[in-house]
């Protein structure tokens, strides 16, 4: 029998880009791809399905025990993430959007608990931040994932041994959408871009989302010995503020050189500010998204190393993991974003 490969939210940043690693993976040559989306006659999933042989679209309704227990069937390897629905948390607010995360991350714990073939799942989750800070500052779109993360360490659940906990940082490719792309002052002729995080703060990047995710991830399934059990982190650099602003600000000299008047500027200052000033401009995503990058201001030395979560022995890097030289940073990244078209 042919081994399996199951990737949940296939069409989604961190899906696309194990697909991919797995793909170009000769130890991974004999598996099959089942690549799970809600979606599966939409454009992007018959494009993934022509790609390549080797990959099978499976439709799946994560809220659905049933039907993920079905797409899980004799997995060997699965790769699982869920996204704190935009829809539900503009539409009904955090709590509904937290809410439903946590029960599609329970039914992909417990359909996984029910699958004998099953020998690794990855599951990318977050910091605990609510147990962390004794309850003062509490993400939502990280607290959505720690139910199910709960079951599958707890031994009574059959999976402890055989999950491997990811802690993905920053995609570099969050600059070009709401509420983190570059602001245009005329009277400065000058970008900004404004976190509540001090100057000094080292917020933790994943880099090149597209190519780093699936490269960590596989690098996970290639030594179970040494990640079963723990948690890995999907951080590869930690930038401030400040650094952030050079490194934009670097890509857009390159647009700038190659499109002359594409656009208005290519200098990028960082403004810090407070949660309730960030909340002020963006709303109730700004305090979303603020309540994170305040975590990550008042809480230091846990988010440097981007996932200590009280009780992992050790968070392993992906330096340990052995990967370096082949993992892109979030300057190379945002080189290739089209910044014509995001700060249109
Ligand atoms: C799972 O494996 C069994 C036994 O080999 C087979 O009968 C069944 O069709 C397989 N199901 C799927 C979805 O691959």
């Amino acid at each position: 029998m042919n081994n399996i490969i199951v990737v949940v939210s296939a069409l989604g940043t961190q899906g696309a880009s194990v697909i991919s690693a797995c793909l170009s993976s000769p130890v991974l040559s004999n598996y099959k791809i089942r690549a799970l989306t809600s979606n599966p006659t939409c454009e992007a999933a018959t494009s993934l399905a022509a790609s390549n042989s080797r990959i099978t679209i499976h439709g799946t309704d994560l809220n659905s025990l049933k039907s993920v227990t079905q797409a899980f069937e004799n997995a060997t390897l699965i790769f699982a993430n869920t996204a704190f629905d935009p829809q539900t948390f503009i539409a009904s607010g955090p709590t509904a959007a937290q809410t439903r995360e946590e029960t599609q991350g329970l039914n992909i714990a417990r359909a996984a608990a029910q699958i004998p073939s099953l020998k690794h799942l990855i599951w990318s989750t977050l910091v605990d931040t609510d147990s962390i800070t004794d309850g003062k500052i509490v993400t939502p779109h990280f607290q959505s994932k720690i139910p199910a993360e709960k079951y599958l360490r707890n031994p009574e659940n059959g999976m402890a041994d055989r999950t491997t906990f990811l802690h993905v940082g920053l995609y570099a490719s969050v600059f070009q959408r709401m509420p983190y792309t570059p602001i245009f002052v005329k009277e400065a002729q000058k970008y900004i871009i404004t976190l509540p995080c001090a100057t000094q703060t080292k917020i933790p990047f994943v880099g090149d989302e597209t190519l780093n995710i699936g490269l960590i991830a596989h690098s996970i399934f290639m030594q179970p010995e040494k990640t079963l059990g723990q948690t890995v982190s999907g951080a590869i650099e930690y930038l401030t503020g400040p650094e952030i602003a050079l490194a934009i600000s670097n890509a857009l000299k390159k647009i700038a050189s190659q499109h002359p008047g594409a656009i208005q500027s290519t200098q990028v200052a960082y403004i810090d500010t407070t949660l309730e000033s960030y909340e002020a401009l963006w709303g109730s995503v700004g305090l979303e998204t603020g309540l994170m990058f305040k975590f990550i201001n008042d809480f230091p030395s846990i988010a440097e190393s981007y996932g200590s979560d009280g009780r992992s022995k050790s968070l392993l890097t992906p330096a340990e993991l052995g990967l370096k030289e082949e993992l892109r940073l979030l300057e190379q990244r945002l080189e290739d974003l089209d910044w014509k078209t995001a700060l249109a």
